[in-house]
């Protein structure tokens, strides 16, 4: 048994994990979650999650946790992660040699219908792989990282993106070298043209409302789906096409894609059995001006969607002054409370400093 003397008695470790938004979506899932299409992401740089977890060594068997959400204890979130950490076990059985503490906290406000859960799982994988590189003496090197994203998809899917900055590609295709269903890989600097480099995200908050439908439920839509078998065809090939136009800065091919991309996801789900219509009146209306004001200006400007009515507007730095005044002057009054943030590509997870 330890005692408090030794090193590894107790410790702790805290990461800032990004969210990030999907230009070729996942939807539909199978096994463990084995995403059913392949998809890619831009990392985001001010929607993240800082999450600081704590571990004291214990003698007793089984996980305890005390998790808190914003500074109070939230039983629901704890008992959820709870369920998580002993599906994991199997690989990190020292989990329960520690009495473990997890606080997190978001950028965001809860109430914004921003997915939190990409951020605060990559965070909670960042987290997990940090303490386990502690207790053994491991480096913080591409094996932890592909470690991380692996726990993290375990944890939700697409969170498995946000373990990297950049553009992020999760998904075995041929169109990538070393994708793979397991985990994230990121795209190499040489792979994305300078175009590509400098995107910003300003996120239209249509409505502040809970997502409807959880993200469970979502995939599970596309079991049985009568276009399934179509859209994942689909999605390979737009991944692959997105890929190229990423490498040659084809901008024009990357907006058809991108938009293609969030109604196809939308589409599926109003055909869905049950239906689901997760679209308001003003997304619509966001979607038509932002299409009007692309076409009057000739702006290398675009929209995508996540499984909610709130849009992504995605442009490149150079046009931010011209977006954004537009955004200010013709789309806020579309917006819960005129509420929008705007964020931008980032590099990543960023590992916090120690207590
Ligand atoms: O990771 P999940 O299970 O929350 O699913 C994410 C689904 C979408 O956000 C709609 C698409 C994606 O690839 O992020």
């Amino acid at each position: 048994m330890q005692t408090n003397n030794t090193p590894t008695a107790a410790g702790n470790t805290a990461w800032r994990c990004p969210s990030n938004i999907a230009l070729v979506k996942y939807w539909g899932k199978k096994g463990k979650q084995i995403p059913s299409n392949p998809s890619i992401s831009f990392t985001l740089n001010d929607a993240h999650t800082d999450m600081h977890l704590a571990w004291q060594s214990k003698s007793t068997r089984g996980i305890a946790l005390e998790f808190l959400f914003e500074g109070h204890v939230n039983e629901a979130f704890g008992n959820k992660i709870v369920k998580f950490l002993e599906s994991i076990l199997v690989d990190m059985p020292f989990l329960e040699q520690y009495r473990l503490r997890i606080s997190s906290i978001n950028s965001f406000p809860h109430s914004t219908g921003i997915a939190s859960s990409a951020s605060s799982m990559s965070a909670l994988a960042m987290c997990l792989c940090s303490m386990e590189a502690e207790l053994k003496g491991l480096p913080q090197d591409d094996a932890f990282y592909q470690r991380a994203s692996h726990f993290a998809r375990l944890a939700s899917g697409s969170a498995c993106r946000s373990v990297y900055g950049g553009l992020v590609q999760w998904g075995a295709t041929a169109a990538m070298a070393g994708s793979s269903d397991l985990y994230g890989t990121p795209l190499k600097d040489s792979e994305i043209h300078p175009e590509f480099k400098c995107y910003k995200d300003a996120v239209l908050i249509v409505s502040r409302k809970e997502k409807a439908v959880s993200s469970r439920a979502g995939h599970a839509l596309m079991d049985g789906h009568p276009y399934a078998q179509a859209r994942y065809a689909d999605a390979d090939k737009n991944l692959a096409q997105l890929l190229t136009a990423i490498r040659e800065g084809d901008v024009d091919t990357f907006i058809r894609l991108v938009e293609h991309e969030a109604l196809s996801l939308h589409a599926l789900m109003m055909v869905s059995n049950p239906s689901v219509v997760l679209f308001k009146p003003n997304t619509w209306e966001i979607i038509n001006r932002l299409r009007t004001f692309r076409q009057e200006t000739g702006c290398n400007v675009c929209f995508t969607l996540d499984a909610g009515p709130n849009v992504h507007i995605l442009y490149p730095e150079s046009a931010s002054e011209a977006v954004e005044t537009f955004i200010k002057e013709e789309l806020v009054v579309y917006c819960e409370g005129n509420y929008w943030i705007a964020d931008h590509v980032g590099s990543g997870p960023l590992k916090l400093g120690h207590d």
